[in-house]
């Protein structure tokens, strides 16, 4: 059927993908052979749906290094199966020891979440991150400026984020069973390309205590 200027884009891709299988072929000839046999990615990334924070570019890794769940603002639920199911699959199956919560400043998500518009079905999202500034409404509004209040709830985010991490059953299970696994939050920057530590990283459930101290987190556990 004739889709007109549909094919066209169809086409620009389509070329596009033959060109890239052939430079990646032409730099090393069994790339997708070894591709095809398995993947042995050593990390998994949980990043934004943000069309500009492609996890693989940011690290510069080639396809099989790095496996990656991403969403709007990067938030992990307690209760969404997406990303628990990708979580456990990469612990258990993958053997993967690093996970990385990787947010960006200038993040959408985060924004519209502060803005309190109606944006339909996304706000029960962004709910979850009404709950991160919340949590963290004193540190933010200490900040005079509304764009440094945003870029730390961007910061907050990925804290919260990696927390929701720790306190997975799958995590908390390998924890439990001595695997060796440690949780990471990183942002990223647009403007630069440069990604930032954000000095949080857990690799047993007794480095919680200082976690939450070190990073203002009211947490019952
Ligand atoms: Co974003």
């Amino acid at each position: 059927m004739e889709r007109g200027k549909d094919d066209k884009m169809r086409d620009m891709l389509f070329k596009r993908n033959e060109a890239w299988a052939n430079k990646m072929r032409g730099s090393d000839p069994d790339f997708f052979k070894r591709l095809h046999k398995q993947q042995n990615p050593k990390y998994l990334w949980i990043g934004c749906s943000d069309s500009r924070v492609s996890a693989n570019q940011i690290v510069d890794l080639d396809p099989g290094e790095i496996f990656v769940h991403r969403n709007i603002a990067n938030v992990v639920v307690h209760t969404d199966l997406n990303c628990l199911s990708v979580i456990q699959y990469a612990v258990e199956v993958l053997k993967i020891k690093h996970i990385i919560v990787c947010g960006h400043y200038g993040c959408g998500g985060v924004k519209a979440a502060m803005e309190n518009h109606e944006h339909g079905l996304i706000d029960n999202w962004l709910r979850h991150i009404q709950d991160v500034y919340r949590a963290h409404k004193k540190e933010i509004d200490l900040l005079e400026n509304k764009n440094d209040q945003y870029q730390l709830l961007c910061e907050k985010n990925v804290i919260e984020q990696v927390i929701n991490v720790c306190h997975t059953t799958i995590v908390q299970k390998s924890w439990r069973n001595n695997v060796d696994l440690s949780i990471h939050g990183w942002i990223y920057s647009i403007k630069n390309g440069i990604l930032k530590d954000l000095d949080i990283y857990v690799s047993a459930p007794e480095q919680l205590e200082a976690v939450y101290e070190a990073h203002g987190i009211n947490y019952f556990s």
